[in-house]
């Protein structure tokens, strides 16, 4: 097991995997890491769908088009997920609040579910594994994917997780400086050193990208988040929202 430092602060996304399959305590270990996460009000608002069927895992990977779900050895799907309490509720005779309708609620269920994918990604790190987030599970084709894990109403995709032995060890990835994502004592006023900060850490990023690619890409940080962000706009979630009953 590796020391907690060095699983926090080497993490890096690993894509590719060796054909391996995980040891049953490895599972374990990440079952009960997700399992023991904190959650509002000990609501517990969310669920995990675990893969490691070939062939199911094939099929999931062509319907969100990233390769690692193929050839990782476990894909976890996280989701916010009021069907459990909507569940209790009724075995009590209870009619449920529709927490799940309000803005609030929703970010609880997701905010569960992705402090429940951190812990399996600090579980998987620290036992020398590998992970990949693999957003797209959320927003390629939701019917799709509510379809493929038969996802009843009140749960939500949040967020996928591959898991897998590396199979490669990119260099880690430089993040922005300690002072442009910790600020003391109240949101940093300076703008104008916050501007030479983000210049220097896009100068940064070609750097890296420059030399990881031998040359072949130069890409930007600040060009290339943008445009990730102009894609995700145009995926208009409300209507899956909508469609697994959420009615924000
Ligand atoms: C919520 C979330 C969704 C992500 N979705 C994808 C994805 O669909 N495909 C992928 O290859 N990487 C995905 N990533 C990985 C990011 O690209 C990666 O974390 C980022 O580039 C930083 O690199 P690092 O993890 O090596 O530090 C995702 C990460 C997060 C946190």
């Amino acid at each position: 097991m590796k020391p907690v430092r060095e699983t926090l602060l080497n993490r890096r996304s690993i894509r590719r995997y060796e054909r391996r399959e995980l040891e049953p305590e490895q599972l374990l270990f990440i079952y009960d890491a997700i399992r023991n996460t904190p959650t509002s009000y000990n609501g517990q608002q969310f669920s995990v769908i675990a893969l490691t069927d070939k062939e199911r895992k094939t099929e999931l990977s062509e319907i969100v088009g990233q390769k690692q779900i193929k050839t990782c050895a476990l894909f976890l799907l996280f989701c916010a997920d009021f069907h459990k309490l909507n569940m209790a509720a009724s075995l009590e005779g209870m009619q449920s609040p529709r927490f799940q309708d309000t803005i609030d609620g929703y970010t609880v269920g997701v905010i569960d579910a992705a402090l429940a994918m951190g812990n399996a990604i600090v579980a998987t790190e620290s036992m020398g594994l590998g992970s990949c987030c693999i957003g797209y599970t959320r927003t390629c084709n939701p019917k799709a994917i509510a379809r493929f894990f038969a996802l009843p109403k009140g749960v939500a995709v949040v967020c996928g997780l591959a898991i897998g032995f590396p199979n490669e060890m990119p260099d880690l990835k430089p993040k922005l400086p300690r002072d442009m994502v910790i600020f003391g004592d109240r949101y940093r006023p300076d703008e104008e050193g916050m501007k030479e900060e983000l210049k220097a850490y896009n100068e940064e990023i070609i750097r890296f990208n420059k030399q990881r690619s031998e040359g072949a890409t130069d890409n930007e940080w600040i060009s290339h988040i943008l445009d990730y962000h102009r894609e995700a706009a145009k995926h208009k979630l409300e209507d899956a929202l909508k469609a697994q009953d959420f009615r924000i």
